[in-house]
């Protein structure tokens, strides 16, 4: 690709890939036919389709955008290395299993690249609710006679053990209560399918949650809730470029901080009729950011925050307080032309005008595509190698970017 814009036109936001994952898991919950609508077509859906499917049920895209999931009473609850390997996400069929029949084999997580991902706190949490654990062979296997609904503090707002333990609580006898649950957005939207399959749930999006079990659950009909992670990677790339786009679909009650922070950059976000519209024009100015859990600026932006502050005017610091490991991405960057120091969960931008093409390699899905945005102030072609990463949580990223004007192939 080669250094484009100004960007002008509209991009569809697909359905968010962090929420369809956890759907689909949850439909292991109970028996029928669950039809989920918004679905992107990226590689992690295919990934979490293979791994229902190799546990029995069938999966199809029925419609472009349109999943149906047919699950019968004959699941093997396993979930195999070779799948949860592809894709830490895998971990959350443990609750979704548990609550369907009190047992779940699943091989310990891989995933991103970035630092080490424990699932200490999805494991004391399912502990709570009467959850027994074994490890050998580099599976876990959890196995309990009764679910039963107790008051669970996470000592961290962990995205995917507030899932896990959501998921199971659906089942579990009397009310469970998750204190400091994660509010992501995602959240929500799972709280949202549950209870529309009959569950009992106050508090969704909020960080208390309470969860009273019910003995019966029914598929259903959901359209996923649109990707605030795309539609910040689309804004992050006019930041970079300059341009004027609509976005589709977007939500901005989803991206409120966010847009606060590019508002202090020189960027105007505003919601419109049918998504959010953005316009930025010259170079931004640098600010400093922090990641934080829901609703802090999440760490998925932060590589698209290095980008832009790459080529703002000014310095800017970065902080990351979610993950270790997570500026791998810099000393691609740096071959761009970067002026770009870390120090521990740190990193110093100091912005310059223009990078310089250069051969770069992905190191996982956010960083591979803030690559791709910060080519787009890059003197000359960039090769962006790995690139199959981005494909894991993007549809169509190259063709999304070219209908507004970006060279990229
Ligand atoms: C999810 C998202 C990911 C996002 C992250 C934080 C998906 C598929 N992924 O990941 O894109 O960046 O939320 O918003 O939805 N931790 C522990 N012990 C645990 C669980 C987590 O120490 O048992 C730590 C993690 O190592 C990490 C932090 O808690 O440092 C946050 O992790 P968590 O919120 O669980 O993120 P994920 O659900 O893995």
């Amino acid at each position: 690709m080669r250094g484009s814009g100004p960007l002008e036109g509209t991009v569809a936001i697909e359905g968010a890939k962090n929420s369809v994952l956890k759907l689909m898991a949850a439909s292991l919950i109970c028996d029928g036919r669950f039809v989920l609508r918004n679905v992107p077509r990226i590689v992690d859906v295919e990934i979490m389709s293979d791994l229902l499917t190799s546990m029995g049920a069938t999966v199809r895209r029925t419609e472009d955008h349109v999943l149906t999931i047919d699950v019968g009473d004959d699941i093997t609850p396993e979930a195999p290395y070779e799948l949860v390997e592809r894709m830490r996400a895998s971990i959350v069929v443990l609750g979704a299993l548990l609550a369907r029949n009190g047992y779940a084999r699943v091989a310990l997580p891989g995933g991103d690249n970035f630092g080490p991902r424990p699932i200490d706190m999805h494991i004391a949490g399912l502990e709570a609710l009467g959850v027994r654990f074994d490890a050998a062979h580099g599976y876990i296997e959890a196995r309990c006679d009764n679910l039963v609904g107790t008051r669970v503090v996470l000592e961290f707002p962990s995205v995917g053990a507030t899932e896990n333990l959501l998921m199971a609580a659906v089942r579990a006898k009397g009310t469970t209560t998750i204190d400091n649950a994660a509010r992501e957005p995602e959240i929500a939207d799972l709280c949202a399918f549950l209870t529309r399959m009959g569950a009992r749930i106050v508090g969704g999006g909020t960080s208390t949650i309470e969860i009273e079990g019910v003995d019966e659950l029914a598929p259903v009909d959901h359209t996923v809730i649109p990707d605030r992670i795309e539609a910040g990677t689309f804004l992050a790339a006019v930041g970079v470029a300059g341009g004027e786009v609509t976005l589709q679909g977007a939500r901005a009650d989803h991206m409120d901080m966010l847009i606060r922070k590019l508002g202090e950059m020189g960027m105007r976000v505003s919601p419109s009729s049918d998504g959010l519209w953005v316009q930025a024009k010259g170079r931004l100015d640098a600010v400093d950011v922090s990641t934080l859990p829901y609703p802090g600026i999440a760490t998925d932006y932060k590589p698209f925050f290095v980008a832009m502050l790459a080529v703002a005017e000014g310095v800017g610091i970065v902080t990351e307080n979610l993950f270790s490991g997570r500026f791998r991405y810099v000393d691609e960057l740096v071959r761009m032309g970067a002026d770009i120091r870390t120090e521990g969960h740190h990193a110093v931008v100091r912005g310059r005008p223009r990078l310089s093409g250069a051969p770069v390699r992905a190191p996982d899905i956010r960083a591979g595509a803030a690559l791709v945005i910060a080519a787009l102030a890059a003197d000359g072609e960039t090769v962006v190698s790995d690139a199959s990463h981005i494909a894991r949580g993007y549809e169509d990223f190259a063709g999304k970017l070219r209908s507004v004007g970006a060279d990229v192939t």
